[in-house]
């Protein structure tokens, strides 16, 4: 059997953990393994390249995709897709695991529709804003490289007096920006799914300061609001100087924590035992135990990660 893998969207640490552990476990089984190159402009441009067990030695500590990664407007039109379907036909590729967000999982539906070859999705996106899953493959690692910053910028904050307002990446997730500033010991969080009233952040802030508590660090996700016009707000109204930091795609690259190459190992086993099996439509997710769990995709994009909305409480209380 012939099982391609792809990687699509933004990269995210860990995604070469997954194609290895999906590589890996195809040849073990019996299998052949094939590369589809930059997402799906691969599989409409024909770039399908052979993977052996050496092809993907010394890959699981490193970031971004061996295979790279691309956004492809063209795979979203029937031509695209037409094209796709004959390539896979031309390869005599069976089944694909595709690594990638919500948006890649639609591409996934639209390719199993067009010319039955089966699909199985991994969540792949630092932005851990999946249903069916308790994280995706490189929200660990971004959330440490963002922890990173943000310890350093609290040194800066408590030198000058400064309110710091850091803006971190979640284009409609806060979930970064929740994990941050919780384990960053932030002052306040502002994410899409709860923004806060800059009237009483300010009021806040000034009343700290009149404690005593002069550093102070807002965590703002990109997808909530911009971290400048944050910080202009936070300085107009309290005189405080304020500075912005915008961490961007740092937040991306890098190598992949523990946590995320063994997530990325263990979906990347089930994903390829899914496609061996015949199975097709599913993403592969963790559970709050820890074990894989497969979700129809259809599900998934009826659904919306939610957010803990108690965790603005554990905040709010320890950010006093
Ligand atoms: P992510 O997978 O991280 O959500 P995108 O939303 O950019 O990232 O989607 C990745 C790619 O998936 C797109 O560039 C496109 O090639 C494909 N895709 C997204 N939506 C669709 C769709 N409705 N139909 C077909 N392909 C799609
Ligand atoms: O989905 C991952 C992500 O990093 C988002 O957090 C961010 O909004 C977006 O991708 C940035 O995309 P690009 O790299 O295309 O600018």
């Amino acid at each position: 059997m012939r099982i391609g893998v792809l990687t699509s969207g933004g990269d995210a640490p860990g995604m070469n953990a997954a194609v290895r552990a999906v590589v890996r476990t195809v040849i073990a089984r019996g299998g052949e393994a094939v590369g589809i190159e930059r997402g799906y402009h691969g599989l409409v441009d024909d770039h399908v390249i052979p993977l052996s067990l050496h092809s993907v030695s010394g890959i699981i500590d490193q970031g971004g995709t061996i295979l790279k990664t691309a956004r492809c407007e063209q795979f979203k039109t029937p031509e695209g897709q037409a094209a796709a379907a004959a390539t896979i036909a031309r390869n005599g590729i069976e089944g694909i695991a595709i690594v990638g967000g919500d948006g890649s999982y639609r591409g996934a539906l639209a390719l199993n529709k067009t010319c039955g070859a089966h699909v199985i999705g991994l969540p792949g996106t630092i932005d851990n804003d999946i249903p069916g899953t308790l994280y995706t493959i490189g929200f660990d690692t971004a959330v440490n490289t963002a922890l990173e910053a943000i310890d350093r910028i609290r040194d800066t904050s408590e030198s000058h007096d400064r309110v710091f307002v850091v803006e971190v990446m979640g284009r409609a997730d806060g979930s970064i920006a929740m994990e941050v500033a919780l384990a960053g010991g932030a002052e306040a969080v502002i994410t899409p799914e709860r923004r806060v009233e800059m009237v009483e952040l300010c009021r806040r802030i000034q009343a700290w300061r009149e404690r005593g508590k002069m550093s102070c660090i807002v965590v703002v996700a990109e997808g909530a609001a911009g971290g400048a016009a944050v910080g202009a707000t936070i300085t107009q109204v309290t005189g405080i100087e304020t500075r912005v930091s915008v961490l961007g795609h740092i937040q991306r690259g890098g190598s992949p924590t523990a946590r995320d190459r063994s997530l990325a190992t263990r979906m990347g086993v089930c994903a390829a035992d899914l496609l061996l099996a015949g199975s097709t439509n599913l993403m592969v997710g963790v559970d709050e135990g820890g074990a894989t769990v497969t979700h129809p995709l259809e599900e998934i994009l009826q659904q919306e990660h939610k957010l803990d909305a108690s965790l603005f409480d554990v905040l709010e209380v320890t950010a006093t």
